[in-house]
């Protein structure tokens, strides 16, 4: 593949300039350019410094951490490329326009591929490894870090695909002894968690979320991340059944909604309404609170964290 920056102008330098002079700067060359590469004071020689604070030989350089040049690219739907040094006070940095949005965010669906299968094993969204991805891995821990389980805890996975959440467990001291039961309506997905987990005590179960079997009994701790909201599901009848049906009085949730979308290789923060480009946060601010709302009817104390997706974790019953 050519290097993105192959046929691009000489970089501009910048050194003292606003941050809305950098900006008008990549709006312009981003109109008519794929990418465009900037000379920026190298973010190392600031360090300690917050965005803004004088640099570098007479205070003559601007600082602005890596993060803010991440924020920069986000913001401008561009992937940063990894900066490159120039010489003793400045970095290339290199601003790439993304790609479209990936594909199962479009909501309609392959003519060849069932409803069922839009997240199966042989869909787009099986090149995600959420546990891979520090913006995931680090929230995620912390929230099951948060709960705690008695011994042989039965735990449930409502959208649990290849079993992604569930394979965190190893690594924490939560519940070395807890079974799984895994429910989804992706086959394939499902074979995958089951050959991923294949100790007989654990199940996974080929099921509409919307018709939960009854037989399914009660659990210690109910997981569920970036399902709730899907397409065709009543999240709010499956709440309360969870809570009324399928669920110990002593209890915890853990529910992580997406507060972001995958773009061409990257995850972009803020949840997004079709047919808005910009992110949207009201539906999400929303639907937590009614969440929120309803847990705390039912004795349950809930925290919520997270960036990527946000994490609701709810307990009930504990000292
Ligand atoms: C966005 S994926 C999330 C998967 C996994 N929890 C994760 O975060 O990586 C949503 C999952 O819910 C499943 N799902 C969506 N609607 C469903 C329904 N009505 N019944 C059963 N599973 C459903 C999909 O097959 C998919 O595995």
């Amino acid at each position: 593949m050519p290097s993105p920056t192959a046929t691009l102008p000489s970089p501009r330098r910048f050194l003292g300039e606003p941050l809305i002079a950098v900006l008008r700067h990549l709006r312009e060359a981003l109109e008519v350019g794929t990418a465009c590469t900037i000379e920026v004071p190298d973010p190392d020689l600031g360090r300690g410094h917050y965005p803004g604070e004088r640099v570098g030989p007479e205070g003559r350089l601007v600082h602005r951490p890596l993060r803010s040049w991440c924020d920069l690219a986000e913001g401008l739907s561009c992937r940063l490329l990894t900066p490159r040094a120039v010489d003793g006070t400045h970095v290339a940095l290199t601003f790439e326009r993304l790609g479209p949005e990936a594909p199962w965010h479009a909501g309609g669906d392959e003519a060849d591929t069932p409803a069922r299968e839009r997240y199966g094993t042989e869909s787009a969204f099986a090149r995600v490894h959420k546990l891979e991805d520090a913006g995931f891995l680090l929230p995620w821990l912390e929230a099951l870090g948060r709960v705690r389980l008695p011994p042989g805890a039965r735990v449930l996975d409502l959208g649990v695909n290849r079993g992604d959440e569930l394979a965190a467990f190893a690594w924490l001291d939560t519940a070395p002894d807890a079974t799984f039961v895994g429910v989804d309506h992706s086959a394939s997905a499902l074979a995958e968690a089951r050959a991923r987990f294949p100790d007989a005590r654990h199940t996974f179960l080929t099921a509409d979320l919307n018709a939960l079997p009854p037989e399914l009994g009660r659990f210690s701790l109910i997981l569920s991340v970036g399902t709730l909201q899907s397409r065709g599901v009543d999240d709010h009848a499956l709440l309360r059944r969870l809570v009324q049906e399928h669920l110990e009085p002593r209890a915890s949730l853990v529910l992580g909604f997406p507060n972001s979308r995958f773009r061409d290789g990257e995850v972009v923060h803020g949840a997004r309404v079709r047919n808005l480009s910009e992110p949207d946060l009201s539906l999400l601010v929303k639907d937590l609170s009614f969440y929120r709302r309803y847990l705390h009817q039912h004795g349950f104390r809930t925290y919520l964290q997270g960036k990527y997706d946000l994490l609701l974790t709810a307990t009930r019953g504990e000292t």
